[in-house]
């Protein structure tokens, strides 16, 4: 069986968030269970010189995109014995950023557009394309409105999944007519709302749909967490399933990783707490081991909880915990949490920034880990932080519902509430606090943290049980 993964970004190439992650481990997970998995994505010139090296050149061709043609250069890498394919053009790629510019739209239908032109340039062929959120949504739409007109393409399968429905790369009517080129009655299966929405394209086009959790493929048929598409969920739901994420497991171990301070293990702890006491001093707390330390490594927006941290911030400082806070965002939340480490600073420090060396430190001498998010596909940073034997304060959404089960019960292995409330947030905290007063319970805790597998396995079992599923069908 082959597979083509296709995706906006891919460590260990290039990685802004959640998605280049996942991009990074599962194409692997599922080549080592013998299913010839390749990966795909755009050449960026923001790839560091290191993995651009690594790339090389092997032909060119031309793509057709309304009334454009366009030049695409094919590269490929081998890495760890997995192949990339870079697609690259200069006037797309060649920019600070590799989301966020004035034609995203165009960029990405570019690139998905050249993901199945290539197929006729290389010597693989796929009999499943995995495309990824909203930057890839257009080849299942071009591979069922376009492409299936030519034989080679009939046998392919798509599958399409959604990391995160508040993104579906939305444009005017004109972009279609302009940039996307179908044919004018083909235009129903982009349409939505009076707009061109991708996403809606490509759950509509696709032969599969997945999410990143099932909770999550749950809530999204719920009009408070599809950002408007519950209906045309509804519509496809026999298609859609969830899979849970796992997080790579050699990468963030804690009796190897070289970013902390001290390796440490479920079979001795004590590296946990030089950890802490060294992340305290490098944020200049003070290292007093009964005041348990609340970590966060979070975007900075409202949709990961952040209006609820800034109404609760006080309240759990001025209580007991100490909190250490590390991301970018929004400038109303960064903004209020640089004020409040100045006016806590024993309590609370926050760095802005992107420093995953840092992010590691932080999960490894945390004793608490908040993730209060509003809505959260999957998560990863729950399950990197358990690896650490640091306990999750979650609330019950998407993935984290999924991966975090409330201490109450027996096997539990966090912290959890229900409404997106700030009482709720603030009570739970307390409850943490109180358990982390208790000693031995606590090591329990961060024992059984250690412990759990959070791996690809079966993640990657369940994507293969699918993929044959769908060539079943041919
Ligand atoms: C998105 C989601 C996040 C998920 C990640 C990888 O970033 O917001 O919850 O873990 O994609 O699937």
């Amino acid at each position: 069986m082959n597979v083509l993964y296709a995706v906006g970004e891919a460590n260990p190439f290039i990685a802004t968030g959640g998605l280049g992650d996942v991009a990074g481990s599962l194409p692997q997970k599922i080549k080592e269970k013998l299913v010839n998995c390749r990966v795909v994505l755009p050449f960026y010139s923001d790839i560091p010189d290191n993995m651009r090296v690594k790339a090389k050149y092997i032909t060119n061709f031309t793509v057709h995109l309304g009334w454009r043609h366009q030049y695409c250069g094919l590269f490929e890498a081998h890495i760890d014995g997995t192949i990339y394919y870079l697609l690259d053009n200069e006037y797309y790629f060649k920019r600070n950023g590799i989301y966020g510019h004035y034609d995203d739209g165009e960029r990405f239908a570019f690139f998905s557009k050249a993901v199945l032109e290539m197929l006729q340039y290389i010597n693989f062929h796929p009999d499943v394309i995995h495309a990824n959120d909203w930057h890839t949504a257009l080849i299942p739409t071009y591979k069922k409105l376009l492409y299936d007109e030519i034989k080679k393409y009939q046998n392919i399968k798509t599958v399409f999944t959604i990391h995160n429905i508040i993104y579906q790369g939305q444009f005017s009517l004109n972009f279609y007519t302009d940039v996307i080129g179908l044919r004018a009655d083909q235009v129903s299966d982009l349409e939505y709302h009076g707009c061109i929405n991708l996403m809606k394209s490509a759950i509509v086009t696709a032969d599969k749909i997945t999410t990143v959790s099932p909770t999550y493929s749950e809530e999204i048929l719920d009009s408070y967490y599809s950002n408007g598409l519950d209906e045309i969920l509804k519509n496809n739901v026999c298609k859609l399933t969830g899979i849970i994420n796992g997080i790579d497991t050699d990468k963030y171990n804690p009796e190897t990783d070289e970013c902390i301070f001290n390796n440490y293990s479920a079979n001795d702890i004590s590296g946990k707490a030089q950890n802490r006491t060294a992340l305290q001093k490098l944020f200049n707390l003070p290292t007093d081991e009964t005041i348990p330390l609340i970590g966060m490594v979070s975007r900075l927006v409202d949709n990961k909880g952040f209006d609820l941290v800034r109404e609760a911030a006080e309240d759990i400082l001025c209580n007991k915990s100490q909190m250490i806070i590390l991301g970018t965002g929004d400038t109303i939340n960064e903004r209020f949490l640089q004020d409040l480490a100045n006016r806590y600073p024993g309590k609370m420090a926050v760095k802005i920034g992107f420093f995953p060396d840092i992010a590691r430190k932080i999960y490894a001498g945390s004793d608490l880990f908040l993730m209060p998010s509003k809505s959260e596909p999957c998560g990863l940073s729950q399950m990197i932080a358990l690896r650490y034997g640091t306990i999750p304060i979650v609330r019950e959404t998407g993935g984290l519902k999924d991966t975090v089960l409330d201490c109450s019960y027996d096997n539990g292995n966090g912290f959890t509430f229900k409404n997106y409330n700030v009482n709720d947030l603030i009570k739970t905290v307390r409850r943490a606090e109180d358990v982390y007063k208790l000693k031995d319970k606590w090591e329990t805790l961060v024992k059984r943290a250690l412990d759990s597998n959070y791996c690809w396995q079966n993640s990657a079992d369940q994507y293969i049980n699918l993929y044959k599923t769908l060539i079943s069908k041919n």
